[in-house]
């Protein structure tokens, strides 16, 4: 039995073979719409969660299963105090998948040592993002090509952002990448991320002004300030609108750029953007499904 914990579980040639399942089930969805008949998804949300817990959702829905769970940790037994040790092992009787999502970094770890059906981590604390990654790969493989050959800028809240950490991780895997990094001086990227590159021999370069690297993009991933992650309002006020992406500063950039962002948007992006045909992140939700649908089927070994 499988778990999905991190990005790095899967070879890159086991990601290829998924991408691929993704990219036939966009194009014969019918094949696709009773491969889970019988079959039960819990979602375990532990925080808060639109796109990814109704992602899942659907997905497991156009597989033709079922879904069962909680959407927020108050109305489950946590607030009783049962561990997540005792849950998952609750959640293996009624299911025959779970999808967890917590604030503690390393919950759903701690389940799949417990868990008698696999576990996807669905985000935990200011850690990963596993099925937010997928989506991120696949959606520049179908809309670039293909994975490598690109400079990629990684925009707003890098320290915080869980999307961000797993996405360089997958990203190092890959051949000439090269890394921007742009953040004001208290959002900037980990330590842990950056001794990891000089260590593979990476290159990337940390800046601050979005508008001066602009023009060297192929591919801009925009971020959330992750105000619940701030230990004080104060410097969440004083960073939340320190980048705003807007029609003037995408006019800087090549014309085959694409902006990513994991959604949910704030002020980072202006709307105005959503019409320019290099936003690409309404379409990178759409991507997420056809992933997790992907992803389900090879875990439950269906594919
Ligand atoms: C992200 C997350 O939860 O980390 N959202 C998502 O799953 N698409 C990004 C965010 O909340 O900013």
């Amino acid at each position: 039995m499988r778990h999905l914990m991190s990005p790095l579980d899967f070879s890159t040639e086991e990601l290829d073979r998924l991408f691929d399942l993704a990219g036939d089930i966009e194009h014969n969805p019918g094949k696709y719409a009773h491969a889970c008949e019988g079959k039960i998804l819990a979602t375990c949300f532990y925080e808060p969660s639109t796109r990814t817990r109704l992602s899942f959702e659907s997905a497991m829905t156009r597989l033709g299963g079922r879904v069962i769970g909680f959407s927020d940790a108050a109305s489950s037994s946590a607030s009783k105090g049962e561990s997540v040790s005792d849950t998952i092992r609750i959640i293996s009787c009624y299911a025959d998948i779970c999808a967890m999502r917590h604030p503690k970094e390393g919950a759903p770890m701690v389940a799949a040592e417990k868990s008698r059906i696999p576990v996807i981590n669905a985000g935990d604390g200011g850690h990963q993002h596993p099925t937010q990654t997928l989506t991120d790969l696949l959606t520049i493989r179908s809309l670039k090509g293909s994975l490598g050959g690109f400079t990629i800028g990684l925009c707003g809240d890098l320290k915080f952002g869980r999307t961000v950490h797993s996405l360089i991780n997958a990203l190092v895997r890959y051949e000439d990448i090269r890394f921007l990094f742009i953040s004001p001086e208290e959002l900037k990227v980990p330590d842990y991320i950056t001794d990891m590159l000089k260590e593979k021999n990476i290159s990337y370069e940390e800046v601050i002004r979005l508008e001066d690297v602009m023009p060297q993009l192929d591919l801009l991933y925009m971020t959330r300030v992750q105000k619940e992650r701030f230990f004080n309002e104060e410097d969440y006020v004083r960073l939340k609108d320190f980048y705003i992406l807007d029609a003037a500063k995408l006019s800087l950039a090549k014309e085959d750029m694409l902006v990513l962002h994991p959604l949910p948007r704030v002020n980072e992006i202006s709307v105005e953007v959503d019409s320019d045909p290099r936003a690409a992140y309404f379409r990178q939700a759409q991507y997420g499904v056809y992933v997790r649908m992907a992803l389900i089927l090879t875990l439950l070994e269906l594919a």
